[in-house]
């Protein structure tokens, strides 16, 4: 399939590289490009040697945000009707494979939230995450002002949802928004590595191990904990548990496969 605002690769087996291709616009995310997203995620989910998914932008930006030109002039009942960028986000948020962001440059209002919808941040040296919105009059609208107090906290999320400020890289680091800080030009390296890695892994224990981690932040300690020991449990049930720990035990390389 081919996409206007996006570019699809598969760098190595198993690796869908998702870039994010509006440079004019600093890769503001307008319809067509979260549309395209979308079908780019069917596609990655639908294809079963996809194993693990990065998206990144470019050098300058991983996403400056929603489109403010395609927004400006829209109604309250025109975003309503639309359920502006609600469908996207849905989309992103339901897929079972893995997503990692791998960002450098400016990620801001919607890029930022965007990145939080993945799995993972791994973020240049050159990061910027910011939720500027309320220069605009307005806020977050793809999760930012719920996501961003889960990772780095009320007093930070606050602080920049509103004065606006941005967070470089070390300051996201430190605050628990990005999982590895790399230099920029080693940045869609390292992600890829993490990326080739997940990808070698059993395609069943890697859902279950996500959905899990997901579940830490809808549910209670005490569920989330038994529902982890049941899909610890169902594990025993796939050839791939065996195998892994064949492996170990023969000092070789588990070969998974999915089943
Ligand atoms: N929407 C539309 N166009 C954008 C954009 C955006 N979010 N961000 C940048 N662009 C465009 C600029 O208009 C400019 O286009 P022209 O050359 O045609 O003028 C081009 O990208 C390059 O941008 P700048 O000239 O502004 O580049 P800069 O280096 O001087 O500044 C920046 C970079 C600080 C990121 C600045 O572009 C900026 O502040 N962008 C807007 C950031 C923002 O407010 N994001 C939140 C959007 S609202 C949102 O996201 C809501 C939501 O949660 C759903």
């Amino acid at each position: 399939m081919s996409y206007e605002t996006l570019i699809v690769e598969t760098p190595s087996a198993g690796v869908a590289l998702i870039r994010l291709n509006r440079p004019e616009a600093l890769n503001a995310l307008n319809s067509q490009l979260l549309g395209e997203l979308s079908k780019a995620l069917d596609a990655a989910e639908a294809d079963e040697t996809v194993r693990c998914l990065v998206l990144t932008g470019s050098d300058r930006a991983f996403a400056a945000g929603a489109d403010i030109k395609e927004m400006s002039d829209k109604s309250y009942a025109q975003m309503f009707s639309a359920d502006f960028f609600g469908a996207a986000a849905r989309r992103i948020e339901q897929c079972r494979k893995p997503i990692i962001a791998a960002v450098a440059g400016y990620a801001l209002g919607g890029g930022c939230e965007l990145a939080m919808l993945c799995d993972f941040i791994i973020a240049a040296e050159t990061a910027k995450f910011g939720q500027p919105e309320i220069n605009l009059g307005v806020m977050p609208g793809i999760g930012g002002t719920q996501r961003l107090p889960r990772a780095v906290g009320k007093a930070k999320a606050m602080d920049m949802v509103l004065t606006a400020r941005m967070m470089d890289a070390a300051e996201a680091e430190r605050a628990g928004l990005v999982s590895r800080v790399v230099p920029a030009d080693k940045m869609l390296e390292e992600a890829l590595a993490a990326a080739a890695k997940i990808a070698s892994q059993s395609p069943l224990a890697v859902a279950m191990n996500k959905e899990l981690v997901n579940a830490a932040f809808e549910t209670t300690l005490s569920t989330g904990v038994t529902m982890e020991r049941r899909l610890f449990h169902s594990l025993f049930a796939f050839e791939d548990q065996k195998e892994g720990m064949a492996a170990f035990v023969e000092k070789r390389k588990p070969e998974f496969k999915g089943r």
